[in-house]
């Protein structure tokens, strides 16, 4: 069964450092994607034993852990792995920041699919690549590529590498095989790098499916897929992640950058959790899962109820939720006025996921209790009706 942990006061960024970013210790916490329930008992104890029994010296790998990564991704997504094929990052972040530092230059163009995790973008952004944002289209309760512009961002700003988030946050939606063969198609066809980023793999609702990138067609000279086990198990804080490098090349320079920054292995414990969620932690993984679909459904029909205005986005998947408030609200500040002051919930701005132009939107992190995912919903309806009574007696004056 699955257990809500309250996570205040055990130094989580995001129930402890409401203070750094909000300046409010006090809001309900729906913001960073990680998740607020008990860890699974597979990893608890691998790690119990490690602790007990093995003095912490430097750690070698076991075997174990790459076939497990192996055998999941061939069990549950069809993509078959070669042992070789496989690299250290602690982090995805690190991973795409390294990619982007390892094959491009100063200047070059650096493209995503927008609204997305911030941090990618920050990835061209902060070494100085031309960033390049190729913004997703409204397609009623979902989001789809406009492939020409997509065509045309590629050929007229020479983009050298394209950061894919697959399933995508925020909008949440689960790419298609054929959307992936096209985006390949067109990146292969210029000769542009594709970093796939698979984090969010596990978390596939309502009928869709998660096609691995690598899987579409023969595209192993320009991709890299990035998985973890990190966000499925919510074991962030271990920094353990996979970088799959198919082509001989690109592995070579990639183990040569972390050679010459000296990163060439993590600690044991992210190892050690890695393995154990990945050959024990499946029927948890089903709960956890259960439990995000029916917070959905519970805030999307609280919505369609009460304040059908709020645009909720198809949550085909992650666990980040999709909420468009642009029937009431326009810019950035009036945003997070309105989420911290009138509704007391820290989440995620649509702006920071690519500028103002989304600043109407935000996205609310459903991995945590039904109480919580009800209390957000009841505090926004809230906190939307009081404003309207507030202009009705206004314009009455
Ligand atoms: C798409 C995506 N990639 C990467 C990460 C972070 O992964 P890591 O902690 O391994 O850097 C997140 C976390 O929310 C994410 O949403």
């Amino acid at each position: 069964m699955l257990k809500y942990v309250d996570r205040r006061g055990t130094n989580s960024v995001k129930w402890d450092n409401l203070i750094g970013t909000f300046g409010n210790p006090d809001l309900l916490a729906m913001w960073v994607a990680d998740m607020d329930f008990e860890a699974p008992a597979c990893i608890k104890d691998a790690m119990r034993e490690y602790v007990d029994n093995v003095p912490f010296g430097y750690y070698l790998p076991r075997e174990e852990y790459y076939e497990a990564f192996m055998a999941w991704e061939e069990a549950r997504h069809g993509y078959k792995i070669e042992r070789n094929w496989l690299c250290f990052a602690p982090t995805i972040v690190s991973a795409f920041y390294w990619i982007t530092l390892m094959t491009t230059r100063p200047g070059d163009a650096v493209m995503m699919l927008t609204p997305v995790y911030y941090p990618m973008l920050k990835a061209a952004t902060d070494n100085d690549r031309k960033l390049v944002t190729c913004d997703l289209v409204r397609d009623g309760d979902t989001y789809k590529i406009d492939f020409d512009e997509f065509e045309n961002k590629i050929r007229e700003n020479s983009v050298k590498l394209f950061i894919l988030c697959s399933p995508h946050n925020p909008v949440g939606r689960v790419w298609t095989e054929a959307e992936l063969a096209r985006m390949m198609k067109i990146c292969k066809m210029y000769g542009v790098l594709v970093i796939s980023d698979e984090i969010h793999q596990e978390f596939i609702y309502n009928g869709h499916r998660h096609v691995p990138t690598a899987t579409v067609g023969d595209y192993d000279k320009n991709l890299i897929t990035l998985i973890s086990a990190s966000k499925a198990f919510n074991i962030a804080a271990l920094q353990n992640a996979m970088v799959i490098i198919p082509d001989e090349e690109l592995r070579a320079r990639y183990k040569d950058f972390t050679k010459r920054i000296a990163v060439n292995g993590g600690n044991p414990f992210g190892y050690i959790a890695a393995e154990a969620a990945l050959t024990g932690g499946s029927e948890w993984l089903a709960d956890v899962n259960k439990q995000i679909w029916e917070n959905y459904l519970c805030i999307k029909d609280t919505f369609a109820r009460e304040l059908p205005e709020v645009g909720v986005a198809d949550l085909q998947g992650t666990y980040l939720l999709w909420l468009d408030f642009s029937a009431f609200l326009k810019t950035q500040k009036e945003t997070e006025e309105f989420m911290e002051k009138d509704c007391g919930v820290a989440a995620d701005y649509g702006a920071w996921f690519g500028g103002e132009r989304f600043a109407p939107f935000v996205r609310l992190n459903l991995a945590t209790s039904r109480e919580n995912v009800e209390t957000a919903a009841a505090v926004i309806i809230e906190a939307v009706r009081k404003r309207k009574n507030d202009e009705n007696k206004d314009s009455a004056e």
